[in-house]
């Protein structure tokens, strides 16, 4: 792989297991982790409030600097799930290693119930949930480098199919 960075950016829907198995990864590497959603929480509060009473478009400016700052300091960052839907994101990835965990609906449908993920709120969260991923799910595509499926088996196993592709 030509990309100029030693970083590894982990893309995908919520609930794929980017944060966790982040963190693994980084371990595993001995790179430093970040998640940008935690930068974003913890510089402005938590996001489901920052939607409420500011709105998306004001997290997502949130979530693009703290994007653009991990990017810059390197490591295994792991994004939230719409961060790639801005552009200036979108070019900066491209020097990046770029690694897509999907999942299936039917799994990932567990992992976020009862989340308080501001976009998964009310009783059709999981339909919201794959009207979501199929809108972005191009881009992930696009962007990515590799793509993992975390829908089956250990998260160690998944773990160590990227360490050993990084
Ligand atoms: C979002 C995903 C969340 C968080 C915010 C919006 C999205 O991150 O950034 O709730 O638009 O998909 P995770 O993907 O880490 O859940």
């Amino acid at each position: 792989m030509t990309k100029r960075s030693d970083s590894i950016v982990l893309i995908g829907p919520m609930g794929a297991g980017k944060t966790s198995i982040g963190k693994r990864v980084a371990r595993a590497l001995k790179l430093p982790f970040v998640d940008t959603d935690a930068v974003v929480v913890r510089e402005h509060g938590a996001i489901a409030e920052l939607f409420a009473e500011r709105g998306e478009a004001h997290f997502r400016s949130l979530e693009r600097q703290a994007v653009s700052d991990a990017l810059g300091n390197g490591g295994v960052v792991a994004l939230g799930g719409g961060a790639v839907l801005d552009e200036t994101t979108q070019r900066d990835l491209s020097e990046h290693r770029v690694v897509f965990l999907t999942v299936a609906p039917r799994v990932v449908a567990t992992r976020v119930s009862g989340s308080k993920r501001p976009l998964l709120q009310g009783d059709d969260s999981a339909q919201r949930w794959t009207e979501i991923f199929e809108t972005r799910r191009p881009i992930y595509e696009t962007l990515a480098d590799a793509t993992f499926d975390t829908s089956h088996g250990p998260l160690a196993d998944i773990v160590t199919e990227i360490v050993a592709w990084a």
